[in-house]
């Protein structure tokens, strides 16, 4: 009954080039024992999946189990939503160390009443989408050494009204999340989060609007600010 939390927390981190995220740490704690300490007041079971060799890191709280990760984010879910019982499931990423209380507590009144939902942002942001060289036009671009991106230039400005980004935690009935991820893998679609797969199936999603703290550890240049804000957190 009630809420089990599950954290895929398996990648490699690659694009932060520290090793594995779950152990970097961030105002002098694991971003693992952050996420874990934000969600184990409000859960039952706090389940975390690991990539091969890694251990939990000493400063996780006590009595959070680990499984094995999978090759992707999806595998890794999948393997954790098949080793919990409880009705419904919380999902977060460790990568997001700065998760409050009112946040987890707004996810599982949503999840409640319409079994699936997410955090999202709406976004700040103007939008355009961008595309390759507009034809006619000659001109030679060098990429920027600093993007992983080709050259890229305005094709159509994208209205932004009602367009959120989506954050986690996300939450769902945990029967519904496993029917989105068995139809998923049976026709070969990936995506990169769960409430994507389950809006697959048709069924509504509840967007419960989130935190700009929320953002995800992924770059370099995130430490800096996961640093200022861990030195502000719970003051
Ligand atoms: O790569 P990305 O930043 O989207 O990863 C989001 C989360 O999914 C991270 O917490 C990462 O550790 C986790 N993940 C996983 N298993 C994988 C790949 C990523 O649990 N094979």
């Amino acid at each position: 009954p009630g809420f089990a939390a599950i954290i895929p927390a398996a990648g490699s981190g690659t694009r932060l080039g520290k090793g594995p995220k779950a152990a970097v740490t961030v105002g002098g704690r694991s971003l693992l024992a952050w996420a874990v300490s934000a969600l184990a007041p409000h859960v039952s079971e706090v389940v975390v999946a690991l990539p091969a060799g890694l251990e939990l890191p000493a400063d996780v709280p006590a009595g959070v189990r680990t499984i094995l990760g999978g090759a992707t984010r999806q595998e890794s879910v999948r393997r954790l939503l098949q080793s919990v019982d409880a009705e419904y499931v919380l999902i977060h990423d460790a990568a997001r160390p700065f998760l409050s209380g009112e946040t987890v507590r707004a996810m599982q009144a949503a999840v409640r009443r319409t079994d699936a939902a997410t955090v999202a942002l709406p976004v700040a942001d103007s939008l355009v989408l961008g595309g390759g060289t507009p034809s006619g036009q000659q001109t030679t671009v060098q990429q920027p050494s600093t993007s992983n991106h080709p050259p890229s230039f305005w094709v159509q400005g994208v209205p932004r009204e009602n367009i959120w980004a989506i954050q986690t935690p996300q939450g769902f009935r945990r029967e519904l999340l496993l029917q989105a991820h068995a139809r998923a893998e049976a026709e070969g679609f990936a995506a990169t989060d769960d409430a994507g797969l389950v809006a697959r199936l048709e069924h509504a999603v509840e967007l419960v609007e989130g935190d700009a703290r929320l953002f995800k550890v992924t770059r370099a240049g995130d430490l800096a600010l996961a640093e200022a804000v861990a030195a502000q957190w719970g003051q």
